[in-house]
């Protein structure tokens, strides 16, 4: 496993992380199984490869996923050594809410301090400004150690910092081959400014694997609502595809392997992906070793600029479409 470099943090914060949105979901599809049982090997197995960085959010599955990762990480004896991230869900964050939100997350998971507390999204109502005092609080008195945002702009990530009067450590976004958009701002500036952006979805839920057509769609109702398997986005992602393909060849590697490589060649970057099974954590983990050539890092790169998915009046209507009996 690789670690961030450069980043003064209290615990190594591992290049791969898992992300447990799918722990408790009934939206993935997976079962009870997976919840009861598969969701425990993932967490005790990513430890023992190396991994620290563990992200949830109190919205995944209204706290269950916090709850079966603090129990999963108490089985495997790994608490101590795991960097556990989890989210406020923004819909009054005023400080007084954000510090009981806070302390209640933090009784999930079963930890006396979250290491990364992140406001899951911009709210478009109430500013940083009211937010961060909450946050402030919650680290002045133990119960967090660092705090982080997420799917915010650069300049709204900026002002979080100026609320907050300390540095807000890391901004957790969209990012894969399918979405490059946090390469133009978001990726200089963490690298610039010590700060980290954490890549979620980093497989395009599944769609960088190659795995998915039409024919074969995905499980659950998240990616039913994911206009990347339409069938149109995926024939116009042959291009990027293939050229995953080619470079996995040329590294006995996977695809999703070479998906993740890419994002964590950008130093101030870490990958979040999610999983359906422990040889998925395992294969996950190993992309931490792969180095790819600037070569192939330019070609993926120009790959995912070039990729366009369907606008969304039209992936609206198409969605639409598909769904109507007749
Ligand atoms: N901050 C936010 O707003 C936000 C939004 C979304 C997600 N997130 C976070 O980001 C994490 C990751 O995102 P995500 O789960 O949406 O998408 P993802 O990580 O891109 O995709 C996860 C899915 O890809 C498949 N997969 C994983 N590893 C694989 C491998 N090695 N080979 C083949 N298939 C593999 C699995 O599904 P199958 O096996 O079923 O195909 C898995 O459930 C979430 O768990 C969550 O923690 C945050």
């Amino acid at each position: 496993m690789k670690y961030l470099e450069g980043i003064d943090t209290a615990k190594p914060i591992s290049r791969i992380g898992l992300g447990t949105w799918q722990f408790g979901s009934r939206e993935w599809g997976y079962g009870e199984d997976y919840r009861t049982g598969v969701a425990d090997q993932l967490v005790a197995r990513a430890a023992e490869l190396g991994i620290t960085l563990f992200d949830t959010a109190e919205a995944y599955a209204f706290g269950e996923s916090e709850r079966i990762l603090g129990r999963a990480l108490d089985r495997c004896g790994m608490k101590e050594q795991a960097f556990l991230a989890t989210k406020l869900f923004p819909l009054l964050p005023v400080a007084p809410i954000v510090e009981q939100r806070g302390r209640a997350s933090a009784q999930r998971l079963g930890v006396a301090s979250i290491d990364l507390y992140q406001v899951h999204q911009p709210n478009p109502v109430v500013r940083d400004g009211f937010t961060m005092p909450g946050m402030r609080r919650l680290v002045e008195d133990g119960t967090v150690v660092e705090v982080g945002v997420s799917n915010y702009s650069l300049g709204r990530w900026q002002d979080a910092e100026r609320a907050l009067g300390r540095r807000v450590l890391s901004n957790q976004v969209q990012f894969a081959l399918t979405h490059a958009k946090p390469l133009d701002t978001l990726v200089p500036w963490a690298a610039e400014q010590g700060r980290i952006v954490i890549a979620w979805s980093p497989l395009a839920q599944g769609m960088l694997t190659g795995r998915y057509d039409a024919a074969h769609p995905p499980t659950g109702a998240v990616r039913a609502m994911n206009p990347l398997f339409l069938e149109e986005n995926l024939r116009r992602a042959t291009g990027l595809l293939d050229a995953l393909r080619d470079v996995a060849a040329s590294h006995d590697a996977t695809p999703a392997q070479v998906a993740l490589a890419w994002l964590i060649h950008h130093p101030s970057v870490v990958v979040i992906p999610g999983a359906s099974s422990v040889a998925q954590v395992e294969s996950n983990a190993a992309a931490a070793d792969l180095d790819l050539t600037d070569d192939e890092v330019a070609e993926l790169t120009a790959q995912a600029r070039a990729f366009r998915p369907m606008p969304k009046l039209e992936t609206v209507t198409t969605m639409v479409r598909q769904r109507l009996p007749f």
